[in-house]
């Protein structure tokens, strides 16, 4: 526990602070373009611990590890046919790939143990000055408490984790607003969590991906049923409404916030977890009505993460 968490702007100097607060194994939180990052050195035990302390999260995930290119991936993790055409289709880019793992280095708390590991090459500049600029691989799952929604602007983090962790670098609001899409290619290519890339796009280099993992055995966090909650009750595709409930909309129509009015799905997983956040300040313990959203393209990710805010909660 620390009293004070330090909010770093990203020029040269903030950069310089995160690393040496990283080397010292204490953790960072950063942009990215899908969510903040929780970073700490993912070679380091006791940062990686930390992460799992300051998160309240349960031990049995592993963690994504964070580096700036393909290069630097290709020394984590083997690299086959297929492997080499989605990251030089998607990196940098809101897509994490689930690889044998090379012994490289990496704390066996990031991988769990697991003979494989789960890589990403984010684009936010923010996030390649700072994965450049430690020089080493970070692991960063989500900057918020484990079970809660995800952070896309640096003021979420401080909410959450304010005291808890030692840094925040200030990036704005993240563009693409809901985490990567993870793809295991460990055997069969599958589809582990929706997210930033649309399964189509994958589709459209990989073939047709087989759905991964289950709730009743998780291996991405996402997985959970319960996840990405709100104090609120949550209710789905919502085309009444019922007294007290604050509505969430999509598209024209009359609501109190709406993911995008115009009906776009870029524009509405880049609003979603702030909107769940106002949704949830507003509603002061009444229900959240949440209005349908087509389930293709992004509209997967938003739905697949809609649907953990509404799960009974465990
Ligand atoms: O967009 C994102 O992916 C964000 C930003 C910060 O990059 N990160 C993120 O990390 O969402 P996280 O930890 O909240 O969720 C990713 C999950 C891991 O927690 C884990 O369960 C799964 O990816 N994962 C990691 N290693 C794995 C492995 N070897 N096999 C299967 N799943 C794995
Ligand atoms: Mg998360």
């Amino acid at each position: 526990m620390m009293d004070k968490t330090e909010l770093l702007f990203p020029d040269a100097a903030g950069l310089d602070r995160a690393v040496a607060l990283l080397r010292q194994g204490a953790l960072v939180a950063f942009p990215t373009e899908t969510v903040y990052g929780l970073g700490g050195d993912a070679r380091s035990d006791l940062a990686v611990a930390r992460v799992f302390a300051a998160k309240g999260r349960p031990r049995f995930n592993p963690l994504i590890v964070h580096v700036p290119d393909v290069a630097a991936a290709r020394l984590l993790a083997v690299f086959d046919g297929r492997a080499e055409a989605v990251a030089a289709r998607f990196w940098p880019g809101p897509l994490t790939l689930v690889l044998p793992l090379r012994e490289a280095g990496l704390s066996e708390l990031v991988t769990a143990g697991l003979g494989s590991v789960a890589i990403r090459v984010p684009a936010h500049p923010v996030a390649q000055g700072l994965l450049r600029t430690f020089g080493g691989p970070m692991a960063a799952p989500s900057a918020n408490p484990s079970g809660r929604v995800s952070p896309t602007r640096a003021a979420h983090v401080l909410e959450g984790l304010g005291g808890r962790i030692a840094a925040v670098l200030e990036g704005g609001s993240c563009a693409v607003g809901v985490e990567s899409t993870i793809v295991g290619l460990l055997d069969r290519a599958e589809l582990l969590r929706p997210g930033g890339v649309t399964v189509e796009a994958l589709e459209a280099v990989l073939g047709p991906l087989a759905l991964g993992g289950s709730a009743e055995k998780p291996n991405a966090p996402g997985q959970l049923a319960s996840h990405y909650a709100p104090t609120a009750a949550v209710r789905l595709d919502a085309r009444d409404v019922r007294a007290g409930e604050v509505r969430l909309g999509f598209g024209p129509g009359e609501c109190d916030l709406n993911l995008s009015e115009t009906g776009d799905l870029v524009e509405a997983a880049a609003n979603l977890f702030h909107l769940l956040r106002e949704a949830d300040r507003r509603a002061a313990g009444r229900g959240i009505a949440v209005a349908p959203v087509p389930d293709l393209g992004l509209g997967r990710a938003i739905n697949d993460r809609l649907r953990r805010a509404a799960a009974p909660r465990g």
